[in-house]
């Protein structure tokens, strides 16, 4: 089954969003699969965003995921990378749709509390980056068969 890579960066954290975010993916029937909390170093956070590396904000945004917790999670479910991306909301808060968690409870850009994978390959590779194989759990939930229509 498809997985993404979702990291609540850590203005989330501190706002005590997290609690807020992990229920929007678990009520729409997404399935945990990984869950840790670290504070990143800054050539870890280089990694994570190298895609991004000759924007003009690059380096004060490796900063900012280095500064402080970060709940870093590995979400599982049918089309949960792109879905994942819908329920995040746009890059900037200020576009984001309503109802979106970027939208409901982020205002600008460079604070907008919460990442996720923005495709099958990136998601492969930052599950990678983020988590050690054992880290991840794989089990079926009760819920899954109502959820999918498989009962
Ligand atoms: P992520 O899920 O965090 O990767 O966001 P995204 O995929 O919606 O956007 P992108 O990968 O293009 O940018 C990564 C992060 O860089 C964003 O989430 C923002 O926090 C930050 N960022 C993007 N554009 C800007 C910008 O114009 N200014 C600032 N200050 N930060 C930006
Ligand atoms: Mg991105």
């Amino acid at each position: 089954m498809e997985r993404t890579f979702i990291a609540i960066k850590p203005d989330g954290v501190q706002r005590g969003l997290i609690s807020e975010i992990v229920s929007r993916f678990e009520r729409k029937g997404f399935k945990l699969v990984g869950i840790k909390i670290i504070v990143p170093p800054k050539d870890f956070a280089q990694k994570h965003y190298h895609d991004l590396k000759d924007r003009p904000f690059f380096n004060g945004l490796c900063n900012f995921l280095s500064s402080g917790p970060v709940l870093a999670m590995v979400w599982e479910g049918e089309g949960v990378i792109r879905y994942g991306r819908k329920l995040i909301g746009a890059t900037d808060p200020q576009n984001s749709e309503p109802g979106s968690i970027r939208a409901d409870l982020a205002v600008v850009v460079g604070r907008n509390i919460i990442h996720g994978s923005d495709g099958p390959e990136t998601a492969k590779d930052e599950i990678k980056l983020w988590f050690k194989a054992e880290e991840l759990v794989n089990y079926t939930s009760n819920a899954e068969k109502w959820i999918y229509g498989t009962n």
